[in-house]
């Protein structure tokens, strides 16, 4: 409606900093990576210039590398932990020194599409996703597929999918600290003290080794095949092709990368359970849960019949498509985080692969599900399937770029 429609571009002109919005004021007081590229795709729908400058402000913070840094400090703020002295990265302004899921190439195709007349700046931005892409390949896919170091790289931080792999991070030892986050939202709906304690343990560790970000990968106490980065890196792949033919740039080997990455995607199968599943290669273990990272396999053309199977059965035990986690766990939580909540912006990825899969009917009912959820409980960060309950930071950035571009 229209009064939905203007106060969602009022959270993000109020999330506005100058060139880089915040996902929420408090809680998250910086700019974030994949955030980032959602609020730009949000913008596109009012002010196509303004979206380019999101994007590349998120660019001009590329490390020489090719890393795109998950969280870029442009200014302090004690709200936040862990802040730019915690992570120690050496940059100015500074930066996190892990990544994030790269969502950026297909963003601003969509960008591109909401406004074809910003070709230049689509087609300068070009040589810098191909650069991010190629840092993934060289710096975080082992055994054919693209992995994580840290929960917080795949941005589904607290997923049951890691469970597996955190087991063997050492969080005994990371001295004395004092979380920020649970001073902003109910800590029932955060990740828990246990989980805290690693994800500061192996920030330690990334600090210790300089930020090596292939020594982080080769040596690090964590490395998870993520079936989410996995299915967003092909298809950012994709996009990137056909954003550098629609631009007249140079498409280096974006295709060959998304070629050679799908090859690789057996590595994520879990024949015995029948979905993609996250897998550690530390001790060669699958996370046996059928968890967000596997609803995205549509939007990397990587459907199965098993997986329209598991998305009905999810679907039908919870009221507001789509849970972050198989309702039938135990381990789901319909409050925490990404251990059961539907968010807006991740049905928005799921709806686009299902809809190019040419599943228009589950694709209208994940808009449906998220538009009801939003009507009625405002613009949170996530969503109680169960009984839709407002959940998270409020006023959220991406939240309301989705509303605009496909929810509302
Ligand atoms: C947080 O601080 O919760 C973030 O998700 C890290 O990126």
């Amino acid at each position: 409606s229209e009064s939905l429609d203007e106060r969602a571009r009022a959270i993000l002109l109020g999330n506005d900093r100058g060139g880089y919005t915040v996902p929420t004021a408090g809680l998250y007081p910086f700019q974030w990576n994949w955030d980032s590229a959602f609020a730009a795709w949000g913008f596109s729908t009012f002010d196509p210039d303004r979206a380019w400058t999101e994007l590349e402000t998120l660019f001009a913070h590329q490390w020489p590398d090719g890393m795109v840094p998950h969280i870029v400090f442009h200014r302090d703020d004690e709200g936040y932990f862990p802040g730019p002295t915690v992570w120690s990265t050496g940059r100015t302004p500074a930066t996190s020194g892990i990544s994030q899921p790269p969502v950026a190439a297909t963003m601003a195709r969509l960008v591109l599409a909401a406004d074809p007349s910003h070709r230049e700046r689509a087609a300068a931005l070009v040589p810098k996703l191909l650069d991010w892409h190629r840092w993934w390949i060289r710096a975080r896919v082992r055994d054919g597929v693209a992995c994580i170091v840290h929960p917080w790289e795949s941005g589904r931080d607290n997923a049951f999918d890691w469970d597996v792999g955190m087991a063997n991070v050492d969080g005994s030892d990371v001295g004395p600290y004092q979380r920020r986050d649970t001073g902003h939202v109910d800590p029932s709906m955060r990740p828990t003290k246990a989980e805290y304690d690693r994800y500061l343990a192996l920030v330690q560790f990334g600090r210790g080794i300089g930020w090596d970000q292939v020594r982080l990968a080769d040596e690090g106490p964590f490395l998870m095949a993520d079936p989410g980065v996995a299915f967003i890196l092909i298809r950012a792949c994709e996009d990137l092709a056909v954003l550098a033919a629609e631009v007249g740039a140079d498409p280096g080997d974006a295709a060959e990368m998304a070629e050679g990455l799908r090859a690789g995607l057996d590595t994520l199968w879990n024949d015995a359970r029948g979905h993609w599943d996250a897998r550690d290669l530390r001790t060669d273990t699958f996370a046996n849960v059928l968890s967000s990272g596997a609803w995205l396999c549509w939007l990397a053309g990587a459907g199965r019949p098993e997986m329209e199977a598991h998305l009905a059965t999810a679907w039908g035990a919870v009221r507001h498509g789509l849970p972050t986690m198989d309702p039938a766990h135990p381990g789901f939580d319909a409050r925490r985080y990404w251990r059961g909540p539907a968010w807006p912006f991740y049905n928005a990825l799921v709806a686009m692969g299902l809809r190019d899969a040419g599943k228009d009917a589950e694709a209208e009912r994940l808009r449906a599900d998220t538009a009801a959820l939003i009507r009625n409980g405002g613009f949170n960060e996530y969503f109680d399937p169960v009984e839709g309950t407002p959940c998270g930071g409020s006023d959220f950035t991406w939240t309301a770029a989705v509303w605009l571009t496909w929810a509302g």
